[in-house]
């Protein structure tokens, strides 16, 4: 549930109306909600209740400073994957003892960095960043705590883009490997073994993928018991599901109510979350401006001033995300299936396609499901200043990204002498 409701017909963001923050602000702006945010963690945490546990937000999600802080203050924790994530979490006074760190590519550098603030763990992706890591640690004579990050090798039944649990992705250490890379871990200088970690798509809307792969996964464990390996914590990803049409994802109490349940042998075993899509994606919505109403001979197009941009994910994914009037009118206007579409010169530049609505121009509509992988993943494409952000709490708007300025577009670039 999220706090985006119509009331008398208007769209509302908590207590305050879409259209006044508009007049104020332009369009086109991201706006989130700081009660959803909160209500969608929240989630999590009491769904993980009775268990040990911490929820690491992906911060790739939505990185607005202003979105981690709301979560730092509750006490989350947060999933980086670069130096620049966690220089976010940081200036959002985020706590780095409970910063995991995934991504394949680590540098040096990056591995130094995420050392001096002591986090509180690398997902390691391959043997040679194993090594890395080792080699970095030693030189500034600290100890690295690192979780391997397993691809079990499972279908997790979503867009193959946003895939990465099957053999042939780039993601993780083969299952199959990781007993021997673990034996490694334990041999090599200045390394801590502390936990093992999956993770094996995005959007995923059935729970088994992920129980598939916790089997396997607690049979590892097991397995390093064995050997002498004991293990601090049990990472299992983000990837839960929206609902972004009619799809009806796992509750996080479910999803972990079977997680739960497969762990009552291991009563101390820490359990990590990275959810990001789940805490952040209803939790913000894009609001944009009819600037023209178009007819070819066999379409609508309602052309609007957000493009691809602003929002990638339909164009790069074909996915979907209703599209919905801020101020739904009453009177006759003729209802029609447009191709809601950008300014942007390519013709993948959309935002849906075939929506029925009853719109006229200078009417504003609000993308849902926006506020995971909307801002973060926009770009100045076409020279378009990236748009506003905007966090509402109660009956208070805040900026919490300004609007672009023209000016900003090419600082940083110089001419030639
Ligand atoms: N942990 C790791 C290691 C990840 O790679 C990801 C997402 C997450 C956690 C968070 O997953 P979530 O709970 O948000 O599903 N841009 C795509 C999504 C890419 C997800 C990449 N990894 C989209 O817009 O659908």
């Amino acid at each position: 549930m999220d706090f985006f409701q119509y009331q008398d017909k208007q769209l509302f963001a908590e207590q305050m109306r879409v259209a006044d923050i508009v007049k104020q602000h332009g369009t086109p702006c991201y706006i989130y909600s700081r009660k959803t945010l909160e209500r969608h963690y929240h989630a999590f945490t009491d769904a993980a209740k009775g268990h040990p546990h911490l929820v690491c937000y992906a911060v790739k999600a939505n990185s607005n400073i202003a979105v981690l802080n709301v979560l730092a203050r509750l006490g989350a924790g947060f999933d980086i994957v670069s130096k620049g994530e966690l220089a976010r979490v940081i200036e959002a006074g985020g706590d780095t003892d409970k910063v995991v760190f995934s991504g394949v590519a680590k540098t040096a550098d990056e591995i130094a960095f995420a050392l001096q603030h002591n986090i509180k763990c690398f997902n390691v992706e391959s043997t040679p960043e194993l090594k890395r890591i080792s080699e970095v640690a030693t030189d500034m004579g600290v100890p690295a705590r690192v979780s391997i990050r397993v691809n079990p090798d499972i279908d997790a039944k979503t867009h193959p883009y946003i895939s990465t649990g099957l053999k042939e992705n780039k993601f993780g250490i083969d299952i199959k490997q990781a007993f021997e890379v673990y034996q490694l871990a334990y041999a090599l200088p200045s390394i801590d073994v502390v936990g093992v970690d999956f993770h094996i798509g995005s959007q995923l809307t059935e729970v088994d993928p992920f129980l598939a792969a916790l089997d396997k996964v607690i049979a590892l464990i097991e397995q390093l018991k064995s050997a002498g390996i004991e293990l601090q914590h049990l990472d299992i990803g983000g990837g839960l599901g929206v609902p972004y049409d009619s799809e009806k994802p796992p509750h996080p109490s479910a999803y972990a109510a079977q997680v739960k349940a497969r762990l009552t042998q291991y009563p101390h075993l820490e359990l990590v979350f990275e959810p990001g899509r789940a805490i952040a994606a209803n939790a913000g919505i894009l609001v944009t401006k009819v600037e023209y109403l178009k007819r070819s001979q066999d379409k609508h197009f309602a052309i609007v001033d957000a493009g691809m941009n602003d929002m990638l994910r339909p164009s790069l994914y074909q996915a979907w995300q209703s599209i919905i009037a801020v101020n739904p009118r009453d009177d006759d206007t003729p209802i029609h299936a447009y191709d809601v579409v950008g300014p942007v010169c390519e013709t993948g530049d959309f935002l849906g396609k075939n929506r029925l609505l009853a719109i006229q121009e200078g009417d504003l509509l609000a993308q849902r499901s926006a506020g995971a992988y909307g801002f973060t993943m926009s770009s100045n494409y076409n020279s378009r200043p990236r748009v506003a952000e905007l966090m509402v709490d109660g009956d208070t708007c805040y900026v919490i990204r300004q609007r672009e300025s023209l000016s900003s577009l090419w600082q940083g670039e110089h001419l030639l002498p």
